[in-house]
């Protein structure tokens, strides 16, 4: 068995859950599945990162301590994962002690070997986004962007990560892992951003500027920096389990991308004699109104409201269907209204009523066997095939987007047949002949569903059991067997219907 390690990125406690984080843990989530289908032995983490300024920050004005923030709101986020249906196999805190105590050993390790040392350093410092920042950050007219919030020139004795003398050898790396980074454009702009010298890492934070975080095995009056501590997480979560690490993948934002993920943290490995991951995806950002949806911003959508409103399977199916990995998607209540109402509701929801209708009304509920091969079977047979072995290189390659464009299709398609074939008018005829078609058209559709919802099983895993329900179908340990047309469904017994994706309420009128 193929041991399969996947990650999220671990979010920030200091507000609670958006949109961009449920997305994050959907895509993941969706891999994780497919890789379950294939055969894999799949670990998953996910969590959170809940040291550094901002936690400390955003306790201070809640008046409470930042423990006791970070409890509350980490139960916020634990609490969003069953109910997106996601299938983690771990959760860590960066507060628990298995955390603190790897990141402690790495730090000591680097230290004793001579690669972090103290210096001596002024600069300009980003309370906002706890960065020293260089000349090049600034505007071309001298004053500071705005995302740095107030910045400030320090100076400060510090500990410093030598991460300069490893500069080549990263662009060796991604010279040598041409797939390293998903989408590929992103591993361009990484090799463009390495051709500028690197400078060394400032790991460390004196303690009394920010107590909170885990403090320097080798100098206890310092914390070490949030992104140091908050990288490690992949690693220290796994460093008890033999055989898990490497990750085969770190699924993050586009915009902790470069530097931390694609610099730091393959340095910190290489550096700390630790096998390097398969790889980074980085994913886009949703967008509201062209601008990123977060915290700050107060843009923020409430993911539980959309689950609430239309259950975890249409939320995940939204999610996927719309977004190109690594695009930016804008959301809209209207798009997603669009995709619910005329994608699931009436193309997949109308399939599966057909299906139990028919199958109630003119064969006593009681699947019977194809008997006929003609051109609208033919038909369908080919665009089956056409449509399974385009969707799993698709799968294969993060197209989950296009792979659910080709499946509904399928279903379209599958619709379209049943229209040609009009069993309800084959149902008024005697004739052995027309009998035999509606017996084949009943067949048909079932087995057209049965295959269609086998390939939407890691996107909308109830969804998908409970239409396997209704055909009385219990899918096999081999999921690329049941990807095959065949006669498996044939003297089953379905039930008398099902509602998957029922209409939205509309709202009161005033
Ligand atoms: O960056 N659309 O935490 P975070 C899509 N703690 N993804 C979004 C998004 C949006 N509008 N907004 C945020 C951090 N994300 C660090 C990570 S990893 C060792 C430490 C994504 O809470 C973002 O890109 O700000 C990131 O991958 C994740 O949500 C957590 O963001
Ligand atoms: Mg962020």
């Amino acid at each position: 068995m193929n041991s399969f390690y996947i990650t999220t990125a671990i979010d920030y406690v200091n507000g609670s859950p958006h949109l961009g984080h449920a997305y994050e843990k959907v895509l993941t989530d969706v891999i994780a599945r497919y890789r379950r289908m294939m055969g894999d032995r799949v670990h998953f983490l996910t969590g959170v990162d809940e040291h550094g300024q901002k936690v400390q920050q955003s306790a201070r004005k809640r008046g409470v301590s930042p423990q006791q923030f970070a409890d509350e709101v980490s139960a916020e986020f634990r609490a969003l994962l069953p109910k997106l249906n996601i299938s983690n196999d771990d959760f860590i805190r960066t507060t628990e002690p298995r955390h603190k105590r790897v990141v402690g050993e790495i730090l000591q390790r680097l230290f004793d070997q001579g690669q972090i040392y103290l210096a001596e350093y002024k600069g300009f410092y980003s309370t906002r986004q706890e960065q020293f920042l260089q000349e090049k950050d600034r505007n071309p007219d001298g004053t500071w962007p705005e995302i740095f919030g107030e910045v400030t020139e320090i100076t400060e004795r510090n500990y410093f990560f030598k991460l300069k003398q490893y500069q080549d050898w990263l662009i060796g790396h991604l010279t040598a892992h041409p797939h390293f980074i998903f989408p590929s454009f992103r591993q361009k702009q990484v090799l463009e951003f390495l051709k500028e010298p690197l400078n060394d890492l400032c790991i460390s934070r004196p303690r009394e500027r920010l107590e909170w975080g885990i403090p320097l095995p080798f100098a206890p009056d310092y914390v070490t920096y949030v992104w140091f501590d908050a990288l490690l997480n992949y690693y220290s979560a796994v460093a008890d389990r033999p055989g898990v690490w490497p990750a085969n993948w770190h699924v993050i934002g586009k915009d902790i991308l470069v530097p931390p993920h694609a610099v730091y943290w393959p340095i910190m490995l290489h550096a700390a004699g630790l096998p390097l991951p398969g790889g980074i995806i980085a994913h886009g950002w949703w967008l509201q109104s062209g601008a990123k949806m977060s915290k700050s911003t107060g843009n923020a959508l409430n993911p539980l409201d959309l689950v609430t409103e239309f259950g975890a399977d249409a939320f995940r199916y939204f999610l996927i269907r719309e977004m190109n990995v690594g695009q930016d998607s804008e959301f809209t209540r209207e798009q997603f209204l669009v995709r619910y109402n005329s994608e699931l509701a009436n193309n997949l929801g109308n399939l599966v009523n057909r299906t139990l209708n028919m199958t109630n009304r003119f064969a006593a509920g009681v699947l019977p066997a194809a008997e006929v091969t003609e051109d609208p079977e033919r038909e369908l047979h080919a665009l089956w095939a056409a449509t399974r072995d385009e969707v799993l290189p698709l799968w294969a390659g993060f197209q989950f987007h296009a792979a659910l464009e080709r499946t509904f299709q399928f279903v379209t398609a599958t619709n379209a047949y049943i229209e040609k074939r009009a069993p309800w008018k084959l149902g008024k005829s005697a004739e052995a002949k027309d009998q035999a078609l509606l017996r084949t058209s009943l067949a048909t559709m079932a087995e057209a569903l049965r295959l269609a919802n086998a390939l939407l099983r890691a996107v909308m895993p109830t969804a998908h059991d409970r239409i396997n329900a209704v055909i009385g179908h219990q899918p096999g340990a081999d999921w690329q067997a049941e990807l095959h047309w065949g006669d498996r469904l044939t003297g089953n017994k379905v039930a008398e219907a099902l509602v998957l994706f029922p209409r939205p309420t509309p709202p009161a009128k005033a």
